[in-house]
């Protein structure tokens, strides 16, 4: 049986229960994170602790455990899970309190943890490259913040999963913002373009792996958010995220993107990313 991790103690998923007057099922006032596992091992654990502080911070909550306490948990959680690949979500909510918009005071948060075997993704995602759609950004104006409030994005994403595609390319007064679970990239004559780490888009953890690899690889990349048309005329569009990796995108409203095939720089990246999955060098 699965075992989660609950306000420091480690039970049965079944059994782990949390109070309806919870904040996080009543506002969704909590944040959170998802951290993949590869042989056991968290993969860039420290950055995604400090991105969950950084949330924390966001939302004037307080962190329950520092980085070496969380680490104790995941991993605990981990090898009680069975080791192998596994993908960790950690959510801290405010807590349990009276429902008030107002921050309660004196309230201990809600320290959750759970783990998911990692599905492999199907293999034509990365053979043939997935199909988008852009759709209007819906999202608040501080989409730096990990938010357990995710019902923009779920709306955006069932959209494009209506579509027929796989994720949904988000467009913000006519520039690519990211994905609804992803950071998002173009090449246009041969620069790699993704937007910048300001509030529109989450600072995602692949994303930096990506541009250190494309780095190391003598890519050249640029900080800018490109617009709708500049996107559909990109050789090569890619999302990025902690459970997917980096991905081609290959049709984009139906239309072919560049030749229509994964392109040569997203091949070479992403030969990179698993060079650095084994051995852990850019
Ligand atoms: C909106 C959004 N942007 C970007 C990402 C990618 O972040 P990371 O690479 O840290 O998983 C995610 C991940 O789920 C996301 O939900």
């Amino acid at each position: 049986m699965r075992t989660v991790f609950l306000n420091g103690d480690y039970l049965p998923a079944e059994q782990a229960q949390v109070s309806v007057l919870d904040r996080g099922f009543l506002l969704g006032d909590g944040v959170y994170e998802v951290i993949p596992v590869y042989n056991g091992l968290p993969f860039r654990l420290k950055e995604h602790l400090q991105r969950l502080q950084r949330s924390l911070n966001g939302v004037r909550m307080a962190n329950p455990y520092d980085e070496a306490g969380w680490s104790v948990i995941i991993s605990k959680l981990v090898k009680q899970n069975g080791d192998g690949d596994q993908a960790v979500y950690l959510q801290v909510t405010r807590g349990v309190a009276p429902r008030d918009h107002v921050f309660p005071e004196g309230v201990e948060p809600t320290a959750f943890v759970m783990t998911n075997p990692i599905k492999p993704l199907p293999e034509w995602y990365k053979q043939d490259g997935i199909k988008a759609i852009t759709v209007n950004d819906i999202r608040w104006s501080q989409c730096d913040i990990k938010a357990i409030t995710l019902l923009p994005n779920s709306l955006l994403r069932q959209q494009a999963q209506d579509a027929g595609a796989q994720e949904a390319l988000l467009l913000r007064d006519g520039y690519m913002t990211e994905g609804s679970a992803s950071n998002s990239y173009a090449v246009i004559d041969g620069v790699i373009f993704t937007a910048p780490k300001d509030e529109k888009v989450l600072p995602g953890i692949t994303r930096d792996l990506v541009l250190e690899l494309a780095q190391a690889a003598g890519m050249t990349y640029r900080e800018e958010a490109v617009t709708a048309e500049q996107l559909r005329n990109a050789e090569e569009i890619w999302i990025s995220s902690s459970t997917r990796e980096l991905l081609p995108v290959t049709t984009l409203d139906g239309q072919a993107v560049g030749t229509g095939r994964p392109g040569p720089l997203w091949q070479q990246l992403d030969a990179r990313y698993q060079r650095y999955k084994q051995e852990g060098e850019v």
